[in-house]
């Protein structure tokens, strides 16, 4: 792979999409060009995270400009709308805000992420030991009533807020809360075979575990590759926080499941556990997810182990520019090609994901050593 261009890659086409998309936040493409929401649902900072990225690798500032054009929308729905928020609180203002402190020491930036990390603080049940996953969206309806109890899988790369907000406050609250939940995911998240439930349920009352249950992966026993995406990057992080030795240990084993199960052209069906994989879509955005979060644990480790796991993202990242990015297609919005959302409920199944874009550009900014990362 050839970085110079992949970089130049990436530049350009972040640099034509900010200036179409302006203020607003991309989700995923229909026929190559992006659609928006006006929050961004759980995915809105990934442009951002992207322009940021793009800001840090050439010092341009009219990425810097992008990157913060969308600021007013993470603030309304902050303090406006805390009710749209849940437990992806994490990635929306890790990648909006504290991003932009790390680099240029933006004070605003700052106190709009400690005020979001306080409302991820906040969601901790005390019984149980968890974060609270999602909210009650549908009253009455069994699924979203269980979400009182739920914990979920991608709430780990949610906990480098409530880390880096404790590094900045001093209160050992938000480290607390990281470490309780980071523990329980281990606990009941975390098969013992190192794959993954999608989200565990607990009584909400009394915080006895009941049961784990999927929403996005095939079934309920099935090991989601997005879901383990997470795992790696979450544990990895929480052992950068921490420098807790299991942390590391479980970042390697469920690394080296999603490693064991990758397709020919090492990027994962949508699922691990298909019984027929015939027809069913590969989801590039767990590999770029996956990519990113290698080299963050490879960063914790030294020799050969150290090596293993960069091999491999650069592997993975290879094949997402040469075979699954729109290198060839200059007027296709998204960079990366055959991304997989949800797809039980056959949404996004076959597109660029903004989130999938946005770890390839961070994995890419990793190899080149050239990013302080933003988790
Ligand atoms: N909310 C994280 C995901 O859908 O992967």
């Amino acid at each position: 792979m050839n970085m110079d261009q992949v970089k130049q890659f990436i530049f350009d086409k972040t640099r034509k999409n900010g200036q179409i998309f302006q203020d607003q936040l991309p989700t995923s493409t229909k026929e190559g060009e992006y659609q928006f929401d006006e929050w961004g649902t759980w995915v809105g900072s990934f442009w951002t995270g992207l322009n940021f990225l793009c800001y840090e690798m050439s010092q341009d500032e009219s990425y810097l400009e992008v990157a913060r054009k969308s600021r007013h929308r993470f603030k309304r729905r902050l303090y406006e709308r805390p009710e749209t928020l849940d437990h992806d609180i994490g990635f929306l203002y890790s990648l909006s805000c504290v991003a932009d402190y790390k680099l240029t020491g933006n004070e605003e930036a700052k106190k709009i992420a400690l005020d979001a990390a306080k409302v991820l603080k906040e969601r901790f049940r005390e019984k149980g030991q968890y974060i609270q996953a999602w909210n009650v969206w549908n009253p009455g309806d069994p699924y979203s009533e269980g979400n009182r109890g739920r914990m979920i899988v991608d709430c780990m790369y949610n906990l480098p807020i409530l880390f880096w907000a404790a590094e900045q406050t001093g209160d050992q609250s938000y480290y607390k809360v990281a470490v309780a939940h980071a523990d329980t995911t281990a606990k009941y998240l975390v098969r013992e075979d190192y794959t993954a439930y999608h989200t565990f349920v607990f009584d909400p009352v009394t915080g006895e575990p009941k049961y784990g249950e999927t929403h996005q992966g095939y079934g309920d026993d099935s090991c989601w590759a997005r879901g383990q995406a997470w795992l790696i990057g979450g544990f990895a992080h929480a052992y950068k926080y921490t420098k807790e030795e299991k942390y590391l240990e479980i970042a390697k084993k469920v690394a080296d499941v999603f490693l064991a199960r990758l397709e020919e052209d090492f990027i994962p069906m949508w699922d691990f556990t298909l019984p027929n994989k015939e027809g069913e879509p590969r989801d590039a955005s767990a590999a770029s997810i996956a990519a990113a979060s290698l080299l963050e644990l490879s960063q914790h480790l030294a020799g050969e182990e150290k090596q293993h796991y960069q091999q491999w993202s650069y592997k993975i990242l290879e094949s997402l520019y040469e075979n699954y990015s729109t290198k060839d297609e200059p007027n296709n919005q998204g960079l990366i090609l055959h991304a997989c959302g949800h797809r039980p409920a056959g949404k996004d199944l076959d597109c660029s994901l903004i989130y999938g874009d946005y770890y390839f550009a961070e994995g890419i900014a990793r190899l080149l050593d050239a990013t302080k990362t933003y988790w």
